[in-house]
């Protein structure tokens, strides 16, 4: 195994210019899944991967479902019954690209450029998740190559939906059950800790997610006769909205912490130990003052409490120049990341309460969910982990970092509840690199360094055969 392993690191780096021009070619297709006009795109994409997969001795197929498709491909792998069944989850879909003019090159023409580490990628897709999905590609080609396929039995299920809501998943998953059946999960659609320290993340904040639209007025009003006689929306809807919160930053909302475990003091302590710098963390967001409860760190926060945070508002008048007017009607996204403890379907409740309970007499608030998901944590004693911890150490030299993140990837929930079992988190995205937003980039270094650990997971997990 390991002189195999030796050679497919070597076709790796030999390869990386052809990986990076097929990764370039992937982004160029702009699989935006929230966006109907996207569609063909969407489809397109899973077909790219489709045919891709098929070159290195994958029974792969795009998948309908109710929404965009599912690329579901299975190799049988060269290790024989005893060697653990490994099932790859991440997502070929991507946000939309908007704004659009704060883009330094258009979002789906991909450029090679010159940063701190070295070169970047930079591309709507490129770390989330086209760029980790295609780490796992890569890894698995330079296998084929050198031994005619990966050491384990490998099916991966590469969804189109991740990142509107995933809504096809849990259908598919109960309907592919016996496709998807497997030892270990493993995701790569998380981050590391720094470019020169891997990590394994260990926790995932869950979502409530939903919209409001309180209506006033039966239509726009002029604001010098009405203004000053009755209440305006977008008011009083601010006003509603600020009082999710109290003056120590906690949120305001009836038994919102209910049942909230505190970290294990063991958990604080690994925590502290991973030197967190808040200023850094904070100057990358471009931003000099922390914010949040009190009492509590920048990273306790972000990975183990709950937030409520608006996503977007909107009412009345936003074109150019002045218009006075007092609108009819305004509306508020707004989003809770959950943690441990928490049950999703509890807390939407208890948040539309709280606001129902403060909308001003004789108006409405209609309360839309755009779905809800719960926290996760995952084992840290598996032999799976173990493994990946080993082969994240022979790429880096370091040890993998513990983590959690502050993010949600629903499919892990559904993994481990359709499939009973834990996915492996290990990504190698960083802080900086402007997911969802402009300018999205992936390191080729992280890229690469992500190929290589890929590659010698599996190498790791083949083996365990029994
Ligand atoms: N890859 C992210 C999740 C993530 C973000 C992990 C940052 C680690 C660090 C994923 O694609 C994502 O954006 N998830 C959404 C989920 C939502 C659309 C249900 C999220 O976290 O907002
Ligand atoms: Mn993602
Ligand atoms: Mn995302």
């Amino acid at each position: 195994m390991q002189s195999h392993l030796d050679s497919v690191l070597k076709t790796i780096a030999s390869e990386e210019a052809s990986a990076i021009r097929r990764l370039c070619d992937f982004l160029r297709i702009p699989s935006v899944s929230t966006d109907p006009a996207h569609a063909t795109d969407v489809a397109h994409a899973a077909e790219w991967m489709v045919r891709d997969l098929r070159t290195m001795g994958f029974n792969a197929e795009s998948v309908r479902t109710a929404g965009h498709p599912m690329v579901l491909a299975h190799h049988p792998g060269t290790g024989g019954s005893g060697a653990p069944r490994v099932l790859y989850y991440g997502h070929y879909d991507v946000q939309p690209a908007d704004p659009l003019e704060l883009w330094h090159s258009p979002p789906f023409e991909p450029q090679i450029v010159d940063g701190i580490h070295g070169k970047r990628i930079v591309a709507r897709g490129a770390v989330d998740d086209k760029g980790q999905v295609m780490m796992i590609v890569e890894a698995l080609r330079a296998w084929h190559a050198v031994a005619g396929g990966p050491p384990c039995p490998v099916t991966l299920m590469i969804e189109g939906e991740e990142e509107s809501g995933s809504a096809s998943l849990e259908p598919f998953m109960n309907e592919h059950r016996k496709a998807l059946a497997c030892d270990v999960a493993v995701v790569s659609d998380t981050g590391m800790w720094d470019i020169d320290t891997p990590a394994i993340t260990t926790s995932l904040r869950g979502l409530c997610y939903l919209e409001a639209t309180l209506t006033g007025p039966s239509h726009d009003l002029h604001s010098g006769m009405y203004g000053g006689a009755l209440r305006n929306p977008i008011n009083a809807l601010a006003s509603m909205i600020a009082s999710l919160h109290d003056a120590d930053g906690r949120v305001a909302v009836n038994g919102f912490y209910d049942g909230i475990p505190d970290p294990a003091p063991e958990v604080l302590e690994s925590w502290k130990k991973l030197g967190f710098s808040e200023e850094e963390f904070l100057g990358g967001a471009g931003v000099t003052h922390a914010w949040g409860e009190k009492g509590r760190s920048c990273l306790e926060r972000t990975w183990s409490r709950p937030t409520c945070d608006c996503n977007g508002i909107f009412g009345g008048y936003t074109g150019v120049g002045a218009k006075t007017v007092i609108p009819s009607k305004a509306t508020v996204k707004f989003s809770c990341r959950l943690v441990a403890g928490q049950d999703p379907e509890r807390i939407r409740q208890l948040v539309e309460k709280h606001l129902q309970e403060r909308v001003p007499p004789g108006y409405t608030l209609e309360i839309h969910s755009h779905g809800v998901n719960p926290a996760i944590h995952v084992r840290t004693d598996s032999p799976y982990l173990k493994g990946t911890a080993r082969a994240l150490k022979a790429v880096f030299g370091r040890d993998a970092a513990l983590i959690g993140t502050g993010g949600s990837i629903p499919a892990v929930g559904s993994i481990q509840r359709i499939l009973g079992v834990d996915s492996l988190l290990v990504g190698f995205g960083l802080d900086d690199d402007r997911v969802h937003s402009p300018n999205e980039k992936f390191e080729v270094k992280c890229f690469m360094n992500g190929t290589r650990s890929h590659a010698a997971m599996l190498a790791e997990f083949g083996a365990m055969a029994t």
